[in-house]
């Protein structure tokens, strides 16, 4: 179980503690002073030395995170617009080569790793063209677009075991749901059956003006998998990773009811995707509500809730500014057995009239670091006591130290020098590409799509599963 009961502790003795251990931990700080520098400088000489491709918003946003990570080192950009590359120059500092066609940044033998960050119809032409280069690649979900391209890229990568792709699925690399994984893994939730994950949005996407359909690619079915794609694609993730398992089929309603500016994806999506033993996902996005009801409406927008037969998680990835949260739920107590009239025993829940009010309330998760191990020096157990007491007093929430998304780019580095299998790998990331096509299949022709169907369909005569985009 991952919560250890604080009973014997008062409010003062947690507070002398945590006061003595940080006064401790700052002493053992200063110690080894000038180390950083020295790994730093270490970590520089043999740094990975990367290219991105497509310096647009998440391109720019991840070069702000890797300005900070000096395993890697930015030899070259490549966008069609010259105001990215300013922004993208600007935005990492030093002098990378800057280029305008991403063939030549791949004909670059200085650049080892290439982070693929064009908007999704052009995932897998760059990737492709990366692998055969040579690169290492990192491609942001989701990772293909079409299911012809699932296949070949499956075929390509068995052919270059020397060469490392990880997919940008961040929320594989964050503490705080690694924490709500291994609670699952304990048992601590029971029998996990249920995902329910929401990203609502309030506006939704509005349409850009004076940048044509491309600057507005995500609106338009021909460049992008709509909602699907760009946001439930993580949270599909989320449940597959919980749940174990990947869906076995999917069926949907979706309609453009609120956002009519001449885009042809749909604004109001709600898909059930049915996975084996009875577990399910269902998923929401619309864009008329920034509500989320997980972790008492603290967080707006997404998260998801994991129930089991024992308890529920709420958690949500956050942003910058705000970092994962999740919070514990245990199950309900079954409803007390009451004398009813005429001498009978029934439960309070029979005949569905009486509920039972009692709820649980709701306890942070605690992350890898609070949890008690047992071979912790005295201090250390004292420090995770008091920890563990402040949450779960409300006074302190555990956050996890770094940004998920800083950890997945050090991976990345990592992995291209031991090329150590990445948390979000090719097959989590075809699973996650495979359910956003399916996802659109689904909404496109009402009708309920198996998984199995991925398998025939993008070979030579099958039908095209992207929605041909009306004329006129
Ligand atoms: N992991 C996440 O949480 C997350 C968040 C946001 C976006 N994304 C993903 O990142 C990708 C990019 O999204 P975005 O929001 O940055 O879009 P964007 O439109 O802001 O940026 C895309 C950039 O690609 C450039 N581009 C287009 N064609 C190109 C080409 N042939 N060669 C070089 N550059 C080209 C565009 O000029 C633009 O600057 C998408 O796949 C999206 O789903 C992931």
């Amino acid at each position: 179980m991952a919560m250890t009961p604080i009973t014997n502790m008062t409010r003062r003795d947690a507070v002398k503690t945590a006061v003595g251990a940080a006064a401790l931990v700052t002493a053992a700080a200063s110690i080894v002073e000038g180390a950083p520098a020295i790994m730093k400088a270490r970590a520089a000489s043999n740094s990975v030395q990367f290219g991105m491709v497509g310096t647009g918003s998440r391109g720019s946003y991840l070069l702000k995170h890797l300005k900070g990570i000096d395993t890697g080192q930015c030899a070259a950009i490549c966008d069609i617009s010259d105001a990215a590359l300013d922004k993208a120059q600007q935005t990492i500092g030093g002098n990378p080569k800057r280029y305008k066609d991403y063939r030549e940044l791949l004909a670059d033998k200085n650049v080892e790793a290439v982070f693929v960050t064009v908007p999704l119809f052009l995932h897998f032409p760059v990737t492709k063209d990366a692998l055969d280069a040579g690169k290492h690649v990192f491609c942001e979900k989701s990772l293909v677009f079409k299911p012809e391209e699932a296949h070949e890229l499956r075929a390509l990568v068995a052919t270059k075991p020397k060469q490392l792709l990880q997919t940008g699925l961040q929320r594989r690399y964050s503490a705080m749901y690694q924490a709500a994984r291994q609670m699952i893994e304990k048992g601590t939730l029971g029998e996990v059956t249920y995902v329910q994950a929401q990203w609502n949005r309030n506006p939704g996407w509005k349409m850009k003006k004076d940048v044509g359909e491309m600057g507005n690619w995500r609106l338009f079915r021909k460049y992008s998998g709509g909602l699907v794609a760009e946001l439930a694609s993580h949270q599909i993730d989320v449940a597959d990773w919980m749940l174990g398992m990947t869906p076995e089929s999917v069926m949907g309603l979706g309609s453009q009811d609120f956002m009519k500016d001449g885009r042809d994806i749909l604004d109001n999506v709600q898909l059930i995707y049915k996975y084996p033993k009875g577990r399910r996902l269902v998923w929401t996005g619309i864009p008329t509500s920034s509500h989320w009801a997980g972790v008492g409406g603290q967080r707006t927008e997404m998260g998801e809730i994991i129930s089991g037969t024992k308890g529920s998680i709420h958690i949500t990835i956050g942003d910058d500014t705000n970092k994962p949260i999740g919070m514990w739920f245990r199950e309900p107590t079954p409803p007390a057995t009451v004398e009813a009239a005429k001498g009978k025993k029934e439960a309070t829940k029979a005949g569905a009239t009486m509920v039972s009010a009692a709820g649980s309330k709701g306890l942070p998760i605690l992350l890898d670091r609070d949890l008690m191990k047992g071979n912790e020096s005295f201090l250390e157990k004292e420090m995770k006591f008091a920890r563990q007491w402040l949450y779960m007093k409300g006074v302190m929430v555990p956050l996890e130290d770094k940004n998920p998304v800083d950890t997945e780019l050090e991976s990345f580095f990592d992995g291209c020098r031991t090329l150590k299998r990445p948390k979000a790998d090719l097959e989590v990331g075809l699973n996650d590409s495979t359910a956003v096509i399916l996802s659109n299949l689904a909404l496109d022709e009402g009708r309920t799509v198996l998984f199995s169907e991925i398998d025939k369909m993008g070979k030579p005569g099958a039908k095209p599963a992207v929605k041909p985009v009306k004329k006129g």
